[in-house]
């Protein structure tokens, strides 16, 4: 750690505080999968439906994301691992502020999920792992990013030419293939019910 000689300054409004104020709990969501599996597809109706049910919340996305704060990180196993650093400490911000955060992101290493995971504190952290397998999601290339990475012209790709670790320990995982949004939607959104109040 570079910063020295910093102390934890303790501020008035507590977690306590917020959540009576929301009337409800905040934790993280944790999308991870492959490019095109539907990530960021489910968390939008996701985050639509609990919206509607007067939940504050905040989507957090890795095109985006990589478009502002984290415009200077590439692709390179060294800079995915900056890049899920950076969100673990950025959904933490958001959870602390008392918002349910739904993130969606490759994640494509055990070691930097179970890092977010232990940043925000288990409790804090559920790892919603969608299942989407490359064939599919090359069959699908709704970026045309499959192709290009196929012919090369895009390097370190997740799936061709760059690993994904299959999560050994969500809590929740969906099938894109046979279940429909709105079905994956109602069963995260089932299985998340009681962590709401
Ligand atoms: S992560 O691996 O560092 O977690 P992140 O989720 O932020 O990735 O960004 C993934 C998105 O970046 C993909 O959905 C895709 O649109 C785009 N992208 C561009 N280049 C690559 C690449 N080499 N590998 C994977 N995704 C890429």
């Amino acid at each position: 750690m570079k910063s020295k000689n910093v102390y934890k300054q303790e501020f008035d409004v507590t977690p306590a505080d917020r959540k009576q104020l929301y009337q409800h709990n905040a934790f993280l969501l944790f999308f991870t999968g492959l490019s095109g599996s539907g990530k960021s597809t489910i968390a939008n109706a996701l985050e639509r439906k609990l919206f509607e049910n007067h939940i504050h919340t905040f989507s957090l996305d890795g095109d985006n994301i990589r478009r502002g704060i984290n415009s200077d990180l590439g692709f390179t196993e060294e800079d995915r691992k900056e890049n899920i650093r950076r969100i673990g400490h950025i959904s933490k911000l958001f959870v602390d502020a008392g918002v349910v955060v739904l993130a969606s992101f490759i994640a494509p290493f055990e070691e930097d999920r179970n890092f977010i995971k232990t940043t925000l504190g288990k409790e804090n952290y559920t790892e919603i792992y969608v299942n989407t397998s490359v064939e599919e999601c090359e069959k699908r290339d709704v970026k045309g990013l499959y192709k290009r990475a196929r012919s090369g012209e895009i390097k370190n790709f997740t799936g061709i030419s760059s690993p994904y670790e299959v999560p050994q320990n969500h809590d929740v995982v969906v099938d894109t293939v046979n279940m429909a949004i709105e079905e994956s939607v109602d069963y995260i959104y089932e299985k998340i019910q009681n962590k709401l109040y």
